[in-house]
């Protein structure tokens, strides 16, 4: 017997073929409408039209650019389904797209940038907080001027708090006391709390700085430019009386005598966990205590009273890192979040997330895997203090947290596939990560061995270019991806592991879980356990792929699979196991150029949310604020990233 759970849930849709067109396809007895793109005001200083100059103003009343991560707070838990506050991520911007009336941006590869453009595009970036409801004939709008409409843009005043707020790591001219900073940026996936807040993750924010001069470790271990900053918004900074570092900021540049005088440690407060309380306009706040790097997202473990609660979190970068955080405060269901109620949410957030342990994981070859934690005293791959081995004192618990990716490697974490999205089965604890893909991943001659400390370790501050293969990361120069999953053991620290699904084109050598052209994938990214009746669900997966085969056959997707138990889990390396593929079905094609991202059904099953991000002509006309996503553009549109839903004709539960 391979013990699996006899499972009853079926996917009951067609499968549908690969497209490479303007328009969203679903599957027949289905719609799609677009909701609330790039642009769509939220309060009275927005305005959209297709022509439309975005200014600065504008943008900071209007939904932001490139949605990502996303999922729904409810208003009232009997009308969870019909009402509620979308908080999404708007990950970054397309400069085409936003300055397409006047021809494109200025001096945006060299010299001076407009103060005025900078400002725009940082209020394009962040988090929009958006009232949506539904109407009688179950068409979705958002509400304008609704209370809970909100931004947060990469000038948003937020709060640091755990180990490093208020260490000397943090402090800069904006706050001496290093217990603010201004920003947050490159938002992808996100993250739940219980205790009803939103989590928005920092991921690619090292590019929106420079420094010409000196850099710390941590800034060369994380990849802060030493030439120029992705935008450019540091050369504003002459424009504007720079009192207040508006621009400025985004040149790390050490300039004065003390950190307190410059912004040498202004990316220092970037790369963190973000907890916002969605239903009360109370500033964000930095959640340094889980780790810094490049967050993909903040993904719940099994809640469960009485134990710690638990995050984990991917590294979004080739060779990077899986991490888990867990709370030193055990779960009391009495911090639920309560729907709709305006309390101190962000208070029992700090209960939970200001102290806990960070781990990162590393997966041995035979199926097992271990949790190695992220602390001063912790004992690296060589036999050293954690602490000492990143020149701290000893009980420097901040020091270690600002060098996590140092922490990580001298700790002889496993080097994947770069880690993106993970969810959670919230019956079995059961963790699914997507491992998109990896350019940097050689052949092995040997099978590897991580059974020793010590071997395959990368050296501090250079982490590793190129990595061999590995038995949780198994194909040299990966191109497709693969999901891989885990369920904790009950031995301390420890996990047992398998590959899930190897994404491939029909026809490649390497199809390892036997696709075909009507489930051919390539390059994971999105990622959500949708649970349904009894325990079982419906594993969305979604992609982000340039990988040749399933991109000259497809646009970027969704598909959906109802997985099997991992009861069975062999345990030895990658485990082919065709039976975890037996139901997986394209649900979805989204229009030409865009990534599949952003997902979550209302608690009822009736309207599945997805975000369709970088398109490059989409959606039709490029201004309707709702239409028919299903409709492809004629000519060329200004196209804008956006929330597509996607419900039954007749009502009823999506997939099933
Ligand atoms: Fe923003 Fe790793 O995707
Ligand atoms: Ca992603
Ligand atoms: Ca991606
Ligand atoms: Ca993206």
């Amino acid at each position: 017997s391979n013990g699996a759970k006899k499972t009853s849930l079926t996917l009951a849709f067609e499968a549908v073929q690969g497209s490479l067109t303007d328009a969203v396809v679903v599957p027949d007895g289905y719609v799609a409408q677009v909701l609330v793109p790039w642009g769509t005001p939220l309060n009275a200083g927005g305005s959209w039209q297709p022509d439309q100059h975005m200014t600065a103003e504008r943008q900071a009343a209007s939904v932001g650019m490139h949605h990502d991560g996303m999922d729904a707070f409810p208003l009232d838990a009997d009308n969870a389904s019909r009402r509620f506050i979308l908080a999404l991520n708007n990950e970054y911007i397309d400069q085409t797209a936003l300055w397409a009336p006047q021809g494109g941006p200025t001096n945006a590869k060299r010299g001076r940038r407009p103060a005025e453009e900078s400002r725009t595009e940082i209020n394009a970036h962040g988090v929009t907080l958006v009232d949506v409801e539904k109407d009688a004939n179950g068409h979705w709008s958002h509400v304008p001027g609704s209370r809970y409409n909100r931004r947060l843009t990469s000038a948003t005043v937020i709060e640091l708090a755990g180990p490093v707020a208020g260490s000397d790591y943090v402090k800069t001219r904006f706050s001496p006391a290093g217990t603010q900073t201004r920003g947050t940026n490159n938002n992808c996936g996100h993250g739940v709390t219980p205790w009803g807040t939103f989590i928005t993750c920092e991921e690619n924010w090292p590019n929106v700085f420079v420094n010409h001069g000196q850099r710390f470790q941590d800034d060369a271990r994380i990849g802060i430019p030493t030439n120029k900053s992705r935008y450019g918004w540091d050369t504003s900074a002459g424009d504007v009386s720079e009192e207040n570092g508006e621009f400025a900021r985004f040149d790390i540049t050490p300039r004065g005598e003390r950190a307190e005088e410059d912004y040498r440690n202004e990316a220092r407060t970037f790369g963190y966990q973000v907890e916002i309380d969605p239903y009360s306009d109370a500033r964000a706040v930095k959640r340094t205590a889980l780790g810094r790097f490049r967050h993909e997202g903040c993904w719940l473990g099994k809640l469960e009273a009485g134990q710690p609660v638990v995050f984990y979190s991917g590294h979004d970068a080739r060779n990077e890192y899986v991490y888990k955080y867990v709370s030193d405060a055990a779960w009391d269901p009495a911090d639920a979040n309560r729907p709709g109620e305006t309390y101190d949410r962000l208070s029992i957030g700090s209960k939970y997330m200001d102290n806990g342990t960070l781990y990162v994981a590393r997966f041995h070859a035979d199926g097992s895997g271990e949790w190695l934690p992220l602390t001063p005293s912790a004992e690296t791959h060589d036999g050293r203090l954690l602490a000492t081995a990143l020149g701290l004192a000893e009980d420097d618990l901040a020091g270690v947290i600002i060098s996590t990716c140092d922490a990580a490697d001298l700790m002889g974490a496993t080097p994947m596939d770069r880690p993106e999205w993970a969810t959670v089965d919230p019956t079995s604890g059961e963790v699914y990560l997507t491992l998109t893909n990896n350019s940097k991943r050689s052949e092995t001659s040997a099978a590897p061995t991580f059974t020793n400390k010590g071997d395959d370790v990368a050296q501090r501050g250079v982490g590793y270019e190129t990595a061999p293969a590995n038995a949780a990361n198994p194909r040299a120069n990966n191109g497709a991806g693969h999901v891989i999953r885990w369920r904790e053991s009950r031995l301390p620290n420890a996990f047992r592991w398998e590959v899930f699904v190897f994404g491939a084109a029909a026809n490649d050598a390497d199809n390892h879980s036997g696709l075909t052209d009507m489930n051919q994938f390539a390059s994971p990214d999105g990622l959500w356990f949708d649970q349904r009746d009894d325990g079982q669900g419906i594993l969305w997966i979604q992609t982000d792929n340039s990988y040749e085969g399933i991109a000259d056959y497809t646009n970027d997707q969704l598909l959906a699979v109802v997985p099997n138990s991992l009861d069975e889990l062999q345990g030895a390396g990658p485990v082919i196991n065709n039976s975890n593929q037996q139901q997986l079905k394209r649900f979805a094609v989204g229009p030409s150029g865009c990534e599949v991202t952003g997902i979550f059904a209302t608690p009822d099953k009736t309207a599945l949310f997805i975000n369709i991000q970088h398109p490059g002509n989409w959606p039709a006309d490029g201004s309707a604020l709702t239409q028919d996503a299903t409709a492809a553009a004629s000519g060329q549109v200004r196209p804008r990233a956006s929330t597509v839903v996607i419900q039954k004709r007749d009502g009823g539960q999506i997939g099933v």
